[in-house]
This record gives C-alpha cells, sequence and structure tokens, in this order.
C-alpha cells in the first residue's frame, strides 16, 4: 500500500458525507472515493444479510479503485457487516468502521453514567452498541432508541424545520431517554438535525456526533501505518451514487466549499 492511494468512503446514501466532511477537513490531503448507495436506501430497514451483501460489493468497487482504506461510513452497515467486510477485505486495505472509535469516547467520557442512543432499525436491534460498551466495563447504563424515519426524513431535505421538529420530538420524548447525560447519534445522517437535537435538550446534555470522533481515529491510524498522504495539494474527491437522486446533489453541495462532482455508477445492473 502507498500513501498516495485513495480512502473509500460509503453509506446508503448522504449520511456518510457528515463523516468525509470531517475527513476532509482533519485530512485535506487525502485523496477520497465516496460510495452512496442511494438504491437501497435506506439502509436501516433492511436485513443484515441484505445490508451484508451490499456491502461486499461496494466493497469491491472502492478496492478496484485502489482505496488502502475503507471507511463503512455507516452504523448500520458497520454494525452488520464490519466483519464480514474486513475478513473478505484481508490484506488488500484497512476496513475501519464508525462504531468502535464513538464506543472508545463514550467509555472513556460517560464512566457510570446513563447515556442514550438513536440510531437505525438495524443498529439498535444488533445491539452492536451495547456489547462493545459492556465489554469496556466502564459501568455505562445505555438506553437505545430505534428512530427508523429520521434516515429517510434527512435524506429527503427535511431538517432544520418544522416537520423534522415534530418527528425528533416525538422520538425523544421516549421514557427510556428520561435523564440521560450524554445521546449517541448512531446514525450518520443524524449531524444534520443536531441543531434540533440539541434545541430539544436545551443544551443540558451532550450530544455525541461520531464525525470528528470517526476522522481523529482514521489520521491516527493513517499516522501509526505511516500512510497519511505527504502531498502538500489538495486531494482529489469522487463521489459516486448508485441512483442519482437531486436531494443527494442538492444536500452534497452543503458539504463542501468545493465542487462536487456526483457520477452515477450502475453497480447493480
Ligand atoms: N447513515 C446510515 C447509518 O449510519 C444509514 C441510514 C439508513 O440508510 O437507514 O446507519
Amino acid at each position: 500500500m502507498n500513501p498516495s492511494q485513495p480512502i473509500g468512503i460509503f453509506d446508503s446514501g448522504i449520511g456518510g458525507l457528515t463523516v468525509a466532511q470531517a475527513i476532509r477537513r482533519k485530512l485535506p490531503n487525502e485523496n477520497i472515493i465516496y460510495f452512496g448507495d442511494t438504491a437501497h436506501l435506506p439502509y436501516g430497514d433492511k436485513s443484515a444479510h441484505a445490508i451484508q451483501a451490499y456491502a461486499i460489493k461496494i466493497c469491491d468497487f472502492l478496492l478496484k479503485n485502489n482505496c488502502k482504506t475503507i471507511l463503512i461510513a455507516c452504523n448500520s452497515a458497520s454494525a452488520a457487516a464490519y466483519e464480514l467486510v474486513k475478513e473478505y477485505t484481508a490484506s488488500k486495505a484497512k476496513v475501519l468502521n464508525v462504531i468502535d472509535p464513538i464506543v472508545d469516547f463514550v467509555s472513556s467520557e460517560f464512566a457510570n453514567k446513563k447515556i442514550g442512543l438513536i440510531g437505525t432499525r438495524a443498529t439498535v436491534q444488533s445491539i452492536a452498541y451495547r456489547k462493545k460498551i459492556k465489554a469496556k466495563n466502564q459501568g455505562i447504563d445505555l438506553k437505545s432508541v430505534a428512530t427508523p424515519l429520521l434516515a429517510s426524513m434527512i435524506e429527503e431535505g427535511f431538517f432544520n424545520n418544522s416537520i423534522s421538529k415534530v418527528v425528533i420530538e416525538k422520538y425523544l420524548s421516549n421514557k427510556k431517554l428520561a435523564g440521560i447525560e450524554g445521546l449517541i447519534l448512531a446514525c450518520t445522517h443524524y449531524p444534520l438535525i443536531k441543531s434540533d437535537i440539541q434545541a430539544f435538550y436545551k443544551k443540558s446534555i451532550e450530544i455525541i456526533d461520531g464525525s470528528a470522533i470517526v476522522a481523529d481515529a482514521l489520521e491516527t491510524y493513517l499516522t501509526q501505518t505511516q500512510l497519511k498522504n505527504p502531498q502538500e495539494e489538495k486531494g482529489n474527491m469522487q463521489f459516486f451514487v448508485s441512483d442519482f437522486t437531486q436531494s443527494f446533489e442538492a444536500s452534497s453541495k452543503l458539504f463542501f466549499d468545493e465542487k462536487v462532482n456526483l457520477v452515477e455508477y450502475p453497480l447493480w445492473e
């Protein structure tokens, strides 16, 4: 592997762009290839088996494009397919997920506290966070609530408006979440509604948005393995989607101050 190879990032849609944006800010010289599997959105309502099949095919695409690292920028796919993708990729690239860095963060910051988690059905039902947090043995009391409408709502462009506010209030009023001191946004789409969530809690609790945490973990890995791209100019960014949607195009422009080159790639044909 050599440092100039790109970093491959994928999600079901625009969610992973929250992570890609944090990576672009932290590691501007890295070349990035992003794949949004918009043909299969939302992943959160699919079976683990289906998500695994999608993830392997996308992983193949990213390997063909010579990626040195594959970052699963989706909690649902990190929960369902990380081990499989890791095994499949073997020594061809390093595979990273979005769950482990967040688990490390909460384990060091929230020992013996009650925290909440919102995510897709696939993520919550997988109990991936529960198992990993329990294994850290920090006495964290985790309360998870599936919020299946949110990713599709965001993908459709409903964030920071009156509709998103009502849906968010309904989910966060769940009694299970009463008294939490932090809330994990366990879906990479949710940083887009972070201000609505902060408004609900009147900033009284910490909203744990994994994007910067994941970007830090990636930087640590690249530094330790001497795979950080040493070039001085900005890296290239290429964006692929399995189904071209206007909402993806519009939202992707929100994330980067530079031109976003979006290509429809018929991975499923
Ligand atoms: N952004 C994804 C996640 O982190 C997937 C949301 C979805 O497609 O349901 O889980």
